[in-house]
């Protein structure tokens, strides 16, 4: 098996299948609200699977533990320094997942966010991403290099034991020079550009979750490491209506009464989360700006999935003016669907 947070990109299972090690032997470990890996929840998962191997004939092995220095969805960092000492004591691999944020290790000021990374076994990091390099240049390293003997292959006509030919180490046979792409970006932007770039980006995430959180018909869902804010359009009625419900919940002791308010809460989120999609839609139509949008589980309001908008705050040429611009039109736009769609579901609930 392979282990890694709920956060794991699709990559994971993906790989997992092509490898004939199936994806339902990718082992997703929950995250806490913060979207990092549950540490202690990792440490049990362990336990099990060794003490399982002590009792049955049929063993498993934890091939790997992954952890994530970037997560796609949130932009967070796991606890990679007790990634290792889990890896270390199940005696397994340790991989880190830094396609997202890995560029952020070339600025010195950023490398404490990455604490435990030079322990990893190997880390993968995308050049098209934080390198702001064309597609597609994704990249691995290997703390020992032997590893890379496993898919080594030599031939009588190419890559003869001997030669220093492209492809000897990797899946592809052929390959183009694609590592001229981030050498070209390094030697253009140097430390100090990539330092400007970080800069800006973490300014503009600060002030996209600033703009969103101080307004009244928003709600901010995620507090990102590096560059990915999550938040969705709820109309200032509604998210009073949903506090007030939280905290019924938290004070509520009748199992009876409890189920109720949690269906409830269910229900209103279930039509937000309508609206959201409704709202994403809406703003590709306009096309003045571009969101993703996802759904995740680690809010407050976890177990249940919320729709979000999911927005990556890295575009050098991004402004807080041009951000408000953005904020404004979605509200309006949340407003105009709220109001022909859902205020009837709404309200009623
Ligand atoms: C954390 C993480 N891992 C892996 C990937 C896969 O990247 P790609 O297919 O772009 O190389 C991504 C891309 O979004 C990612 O964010």
């Amino acid at each position: 098996v392979v282990l890694v947070s709920a956060r794991g990109h699709y990559s994971v299972e993906k790989i997992a299948r092509i490898l004939g090690i199936g994806n339902h032997n990718v082992i997703k470990i929950p995250v806490d609200t913060e979207n990092r890996i549950d540490i202690d929840r990792m440490r049990q998962v362990c336990a099990q699977i060794r003490e399982q191997n002590e009792r049955s004939d049929e063993k498993t092995k934890i091939i790997a533990i992954i952890g994530i220095a970037g997560t796609t969805e949130t932009g967070n960092i796991d606890d990679l320094v007790e990634l290792r000492r889990i890896a270390d004591e199940n005696d397994t691999f340790f991989h880190v997942d830094a396609a997202w944020g890995g560029a952020l290790l070339i600025v010195d000021k950023y490398r404490h966010l990455f604490r435990g990374i030079d322990q990893a076994d190997s880390v993968t990091f995308d050049a098209h991403k934080l390198m702001y390099s064309p597609l597609s240049m994704g990249m691995i390293l290997f703390r020992n290099e032997t590893a890379l003997n496993y898919i080594k292959h030599t031939s009588n006509y190419i890559i003869r034991p001997d030669s220093v030919d492209q492809g000897r180490f990797t899946v592809e046979g052929s390959r183009p020079f694609s590592c001229l792409k981030p050498w070209v970006t390094f030697k253009i932007f140097g430390k100090e550009g990539f330092r400007i770039l970080f800069d800006h980006a973490f300014d503009i995430t600060e002030t996209l979750r600033d703009i969103v959180t101080r307004h009244p018909d928003f709600e901010p869902m995620n507090v990102p490491d590096i560059f990915i804010f999550n938040y969705r359009y709820v109309p200032r009625k509604i998210q009073a209506r949903l506090d007030a419900l939280m905290l019924e919940i938290g004070d509520e002791s009748d199992p009876y009464r409890l189920i109720k308010l949690l269906k409830k809460l269910r229900r209103i989120n279930d039509a937000l989360n309508d609206l959201t999609i409704e709202l994403h839609r809406a703003v590709r139509q306009e096309d003045n700006s571009f969101v993703s949008r996802t759904m995740i589980e680690s809010t407050r309001y976890s177990p249940q999935k919320i729709v979000v908008l999911r927005a990556v705050t890295i575009n050098p040429l991004t402004t807080p003016e041009i951000l408000k611009e953005i904020v404004d039109e979605q509200s309006a736009l949340g407003a105009r669907i709220y109001q022909s769609e859902f205020v009837d579901i709404l309200e009623k609930l």
